[in-house]
């Protein structure tokens, strides 16, 4: 296999970074091609944790090139921040990292705006959707335009003109200052992957944000800007359709969301608490509680459609440790009427009443298991279950956050 995407299937923060990391073994190349530093990827080396924003996960694996493609969203300082935190860590980024010249720039004004705008989403406030806003209004300033004086100059004049609030020759200096130290990570992206893959390099394609925050198949208005589902894996980096071998959903154990909008299987208080104590679901961008609630196949079974998932890997099955019953939402009520499918209109999602089917839970550590036979006898029955409702193959079980917490099935379930 050599060109795999790897995508979240709920409401991200599924552990897509750990599984990137994972499968970074056997790649060359590890690509971003969408979202920005509203995503925050935790990869644990050891006694080491890493969170990354920007940089593909496979920069902690020796000597792999990742790239930043263009449908990501860059904001500069956040960048050389990321890069520095990195070589202080020992990981060298210079001569490993790539960015696109067509991705677009995150600008103190986008920051703005989203703070201002933002609330009603429950947005990350880093200024990804104003930016996603120029970038389809035609007004985008680009990787490229920073180490063009004369351009970056016409085109913040035009961006800013009449407005009072921002200094343009302030931010132009300080933005042609980014231009000079990411200069020498700017390619030509669809050239330099079609040229990998005419090599037989092995690619991984990460995603960010998860298939129902995807502007176009998530929970509409609750999402972000971007397409997170597989097909922004082609269109965020100039890679075509006929080159990609396999789409890998990353699919937590039960289901958690941060920021505002409908969840139908979000836990009453006192589970809540117990999930989020257990599963630490706390924003690893912005610190912020996550909501925790029970699995929910409705709109995992979506995610398998929508971005043709080829198999998943299930995550943090372990947090359900301790759970002497487990649910799982196979369809939704409302109004009298049943739905077994995602549904389009976003007040069913937020008034439907959940159909639940119950599991005994397994009340047992999984956490030393390394295979999936020794798991306990509940727990592979609520994988096979889950197999069976969403109708597409486990291939990687993860039952930590450690690397070695993780195995692949030899046969899938
Ligand atoms: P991402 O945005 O999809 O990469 O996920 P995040 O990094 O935001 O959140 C996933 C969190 O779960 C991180 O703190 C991971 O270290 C942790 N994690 C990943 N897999 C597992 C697992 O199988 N079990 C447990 N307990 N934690 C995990
Ligand atoms: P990773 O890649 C979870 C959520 C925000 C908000 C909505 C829109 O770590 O899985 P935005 O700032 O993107 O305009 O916010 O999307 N959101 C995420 N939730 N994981 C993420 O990324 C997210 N990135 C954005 O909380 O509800
Ligand atoms: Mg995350």
């Amino acid at each position: 296999m050599s060109c795999r995407v790897v995508v979240g299937a709920q409401w991200g923060d599924e552990g897509k970074g750990k599984i990137i990391d994972i499968l970074a073994a056997d790649a060359d190349i590890i690509v971003r091609y969408q979202g920005g530093n509203n995503a925050g990827h935790t990869v644990v080396i050891g006694e080491d944790e890493f969170i990354l924003h920007l940089i593909p996960s496979g920069i902690l694996h020796k000597g792999k090139t990742c790239i930043i493609g263009n449908g990501v969203v860059l904001d500069p300082a956040a960048l050389l921040e990321e890069i520095e935190m990195l070589r202080k860590k020992g990981i060298k980024v210079d001569g490993n990292l790539l960015i696109s010249e067509a991705a677009h720039i995150i600008f103190p004004y986008h920051k703005v705006m989203d703070k201002r705008r933002g609330a009603k989403i429950g947005t990350t406030g880093r200024g990804i959707g104003p930016c996603y806003v120029d970038k389809m209004a035609r007004c985008g300033i680009r990787a490229i335009d920073l180490v063009n004086k004369d351009s970056l100059k016409k085109k913040l004049q035009a961006n800013l003109e009449g407005s009072a609030e921002f200094d343009i020759e302030k931010i132009y200096e300080q933005y042609l200052g980014y231009g000079k130290k990411i200069q020498k990570y700017l390619a030509n992206v669809p050239i330099v992957l079609g040229k990998a893959i005419s090599k037989k390099k092995r690619i991984l394609f990460e995603g960010a944000q998860g298939t129902l925050l995807d502007i176009d198949h998530g929970t509409y208005p609750y999402v972000t800007s971007s397409n997170a589902t597989a097909g922004g894996a082609l269109t965020g980096t100039g890679v075509g359709p006929t080159m990609i071998d396999k789409v890998i959903g990353v699919v937590k154990a039960y289901t958690t969301r941060v920021g505002e909008g409908p969840f139908p299987t979000q836990f009453k208080d006192d589970l809540m608490e117990k999930i989020r104590r257990k599963g630490k679901e706390f924003g690893a961008t912005t610190g912020r509680p996550r909501r925790c609630g029970w699995f929910d196949a409705v709109i995992v079974r979506h995610s398998v459609i929508v971005n043709g998932l080829s198999e998943i890997a299930v995550t943090k099955l372990d947090v359900l440790d301790e759970m002497e019953k487990i649910k799982i939402s196979t369809s939704y009520k409302y109004k009298g009427k049943t739905y077994r499918d995602f549904p389009a209109d976003i007040d069913v999602l937020a008034n439907c009443e959940p159909v639940y089917e119950e599991h005994d839970g397994w009340m047992q550590d999984t956490t030393a298991v390394k295979k999936y036979k020794d798991l306990p006898k509940n727990a592979k029955a609520y994988l096979k279950r889950l197999s069976e409702l969403l109708d597409v193959k486990i291939g990687i079980v993860s039952v930590g956050s450690k690397r070695k917490q993780t195995f692949k099935l030899k046969s899938y379930i």
